[in-house]
């Protein structure tokens, strides 16, 4: 028998409304903010993934989805949204166009990480992006954005916030996180090790106990910020603290992408296991002019939607409805044609066979519908139908015109 691979899922009723009522609310939300739709491929050029999310990141290094196509060209499957959205703003001219764009996503993601759960190959995002805006205050209007779909889910969450400085006060940073990192090499593991030369911000956010002992001295970018940056961050952690923000600083949150600059955050849950990241992004102005397109200061964000879906309490489901069914088959085209007119408007099942009204009554039951219209025998002979209202038991015999 074939199955799905390994680290994907289908998704299929009950849970599918939980995904279909995450994307619905999300969507509606962006849209109250000036975000549009857009779609972008899920089968991208691999350069575009490297030269974004970085080579020397885990994503780009070990978990790309990538092959020759028939073509010979090198491709892979999306392992996030930014990047197509990016290279679609500056495609399509919009970095030359000038002013705000806010756009939203939402779509599979691929990356090929060890299963588990809450962590899949295939997985979906919601996401946005706002190119344009400079203010630190977009960083926390997307902030607030997100706070507004996880409360119209009703889901509690906690914010992690840090900044990741710019290319004026990074470099001196990265000078000193280096020199600290050589100072305690050898007690770090493989992958850090090998970090130090490619990537050493990551060493910070490294999940192995012992290297996380070790960093307990390191210094932090966020007590080595230059002033532009300090002055956006204390304004970022301001806002949220006068708003009322379930917010922590956390100095070593450095995100698993490396186009950030400055504002990084992730929004995290402690009801979904050791997967925690609910939601994250952050600032990235440097990402459009390293693609090849004008320089445009950017900020967005993505949520995990099965992670999401785990936590998501559906509103008690209403009765909704009719089911239509014959007892008497000589009436199924006028059925037919009923049940084409009343689905202009409302939900329509026709059930075909002919059953006795007891079988009809507990199928439509089944279906959670409000109405069950019958056509027996002596109601055919009227042109008409027997309807029970399901929720208040209410029968009545109506024309089949005037239903
Ligand atoms: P990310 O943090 O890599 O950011 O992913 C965003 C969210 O996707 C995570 O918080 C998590 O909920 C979900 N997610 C990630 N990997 C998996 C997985 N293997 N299985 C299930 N869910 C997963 C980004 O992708 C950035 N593009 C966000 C962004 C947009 N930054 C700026 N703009």
């Amino acid at each position: 028998m074939i199955q799905a691979l390994r680290g994907m899922k289908d998704i299929l009723p009950p849970e599918n409304e939980r995904f279909v009522h995450i994307v619905e609310t999300a969507s509606r939300i962006a849209g109250r903010y000036g975000y549009e739709y857009v779609e972008t491929p899920l089968l991208e050029e691999t350069a575009l993934f490297k030269r974004s999310v970085g080579e020397s990141s885990d994503i780009v290094g070990k978990e790309m989805y990538q092959f020759i196509d028939k073509g010979g060209h090198d491709v892979c499957l999306r392992p996030e949204g930014t990047a197509g959205v990016v290279r679609m703003f500056i495609q399509h001219k919009l970095d030359k166009k000038g002013g705000k764009h806010r756009f939203f996503y939402h779509g599979p993601m691929f990356r090929y990480e060890r299963p588990q759960k809450g962590r899949l190959r295939e997985f979906h995002q919601f996401g946005c992006e706002s190119f344009g805006e400079e203010s630190v205050y977009e960083d926390f209007t997307i902030i607030m954005m997100i706070k507004d779909i996880f409360d119209a889910l009703g889901i509690g969450y906690k914010i992690l916030v840090n900044s990741l400085g710019c290319p004026e006060c990074m470099p001196g940073y990265r000078e000193r996180l280096v020199a600290h990192l050589h100072d305690i090499q050898d007690g770090l593991c493989d992958d850090c090790q090998r970090r130090i030369e490619t990537n050493p911000i990551r060493v910070l956010d490294c999940k192995v106990e012992s290297c996380q002992a070790l960093l307990q001295n390191a210094p932090m970018l966020s007590h080595h910020l230059c002033d532009s940056c300090e002055s956006d961050f204390s304004t970022l952690v301001r806002l949220l603290e006068s708003h009322g923000l379930p917010y922590e600083l956390d100095p070593k949150l450095v995100r698993g992408l490396d186009y950030y600059t400055r504002t990084a955050f992730e929004f995290v849950s402690d009801a979904i296991g050791a997967q925690s990241a609910i939601a994250g992004g952050g600032r990235y102005n440097r990402l459009v002019e390293f693609l090849g397109g004008k320089p445009t200061p950017a900020v967005g964000f993505a949520l995990g939607i099965e992670r999401i879906m785990e936590l998501v309490q559906m509103p008690p489901k209403e009765r909704e409805g009719l089911y239509l069914g014959v007892m008497e088959p000589d009436a199924l085209p006028a059925l037919l044609e009923l049940a084409h007119r009343k689905r202009q408007s409302e939900k329509v099942y026709v059930e075909y066979a002919k059953k006795s009204l007891k079988a009809h009554l507990k199928a439509a039951d089944r279906l959670g519908v409000r109405y069950c219209g019958i056509v027996g025998d002596e109601e055919w002979r009227h042109r008409a139908i027997w309807v029970k209202d399901l929720e208040t038991k209410e029968e009545r015999r109506v024309g089949l015109d005037a239903l």
